[in-house]
């Protein structure tokens, strides 16, 4: 089997973090969400991989490389424009041949991997195996009904779902699909939907198995969610401790301390992870905080939080919560008068005020 992960696309749910940052290489728990996937196809024992790239083409080449880090071979795929994900398939085609094959989305993450999933598609061999999540909100998602064991109809982001079943966006299928992906027309926004690929399988009468997933899923396409997915890898986090921790400071939990990371008379209390080369100073960390690399953390608190690489964050009152904070990112106090807030933010910037 091979593995195809598309990683284009614009990202546009999670601007500004993605107006020049790929999706897919956002950090969850300091690893970008884009290496989970390989990862996933890789301890499947899938290491033929595809990767469909898009304009952050360079950026996900430069990251991931030819696979052999991850143990696999990559073979990179270019999308010249985003027509949906049933286009990423369609330019896949020579890469994939007739192999059966994983269509991994490469913003989805899953905390439980998908060896049994890849295991009963070999064993099952129907044309297509889609995978459920209950959701509380079906509208946001494709939406898989099904009778009788077998699916019946999938729509795309329907106003009023029929059922609470979001189609993942992990995906298995054998040759037929590029049958499909040449006859299906653009859908309303424009794209070739991968539900109406699937529906054309269906409608064809070829077997489209369900598997309902039990272990977390999150579609990582907004701030929230990849918030959530950081708390589901923190929560499993094998704590180690490289860098220095002065006697001043105190570190409890699940705490990791990356290579060159230096902590000084603060308190970090896991799950928490501090990447290479950061500096945390007369501060808190609190649980489910992630600090990327060359981070400057000083005389504030934060918790809850995602700070993405070569970001300062000095003096700040009030503790920080809940926050996804880019690249580069500077939050310092104002000078005493005139006083006032001080703001330099890019388009699509959210900033919640006390
Ligand atoms: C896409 C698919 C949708 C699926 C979702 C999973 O949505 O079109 O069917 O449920 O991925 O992440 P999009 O992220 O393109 O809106």
């Amino acid at each position: 089997m091979k593995g195809l992960i598309l990683s284009g696309g614009k990202g546009t749910r999670l601007y500004p973090l993605t107006y020049t940052g790929a999706k897919q290489l956002v950090p969850v728990a300091n690893k970008p969400v884009l290496f989970y996937a390989i990862e996933n196809l890789v301890e499947a024992g899938i290491t033929d991989l595809g990767i469909v790239v898009g304009d952050t083409k360079d950026q996900i080449m430069a990251a991931v490389g030819d696979g052999s880090k991850f143990g696999a071979q990559v073979t990179y795929i270019e999308q010249p424009v985003p027509l949906g994900i049933a286009h990423g398939v369609k330019v896949a085609q020579d890469f994939i041949q007739e192999d059966r094959f994983v269509l991994f989305l490469g913003d989805n993450f899953v905390r439980d991997g998908i060896v049994p999933l890849v295991r009963n598609f070999e064993n099952e061999a129907p044309a297509c195996q889609i995978h459920l999540y209950k959701v509380p909100n079906p509208q946001d998602f494709g939406v898989a009904e099904l009778k009788d064991g077998r699916v019946v109809r999938l729509v795309e982001k329907p106003q009023a779902p029929q059922s609470d079943l979001a189609v993942i966006g992990i995906y298995m299928f054998d040759h037929h699909v590029f049958e499909a992906v040449n006859n299906i027309r653009p859908s309303a926004r424009g794209e070739l939907e991968i539900t109406d690929t699937i529906q054309y399988l269906i409608d064809q009468g070829l077997k489209v198995s369900p598997q309902i997933i039990a272990g977390a899923w999150i579609d990582t396409g907004k701030p929230g969610d990849i918030l959530e997915a950081n708390r589901l890898v923190l929560e499993e986090l094998q704590p180690h401790i490289e860098g220095q921790v002065d006697k001043d400071s105190q570190v409890n939990g699940k705490v990791t301390i990356e290579r060159g990371a230096r902590v000084k008379n603060s308190v970090i209390r896991g799950p928490a992870i501090i990447g290479e080369e950061s500096e945390i100073i007369n501060s808190y960390i609190g649980p489910f905080t992630s600090v990327y690399h060359h981070v400057l953390i000083e005389d504030s608190e934060l918790e809850h939080c995602i700070v993405l690489e070569h970001s300062r964050i000095i003096d700040v009152e009030s503790r920080i919560e809940d926050s996804l904070i880019g690249r580069y990112v500077e939050i310092t106090r104002s000078p005493k008068k005139p006083k006032a807030y001080k703001m330099t933010l890019g388009d699509h910037s959210k900033v919640g005020i006390l």
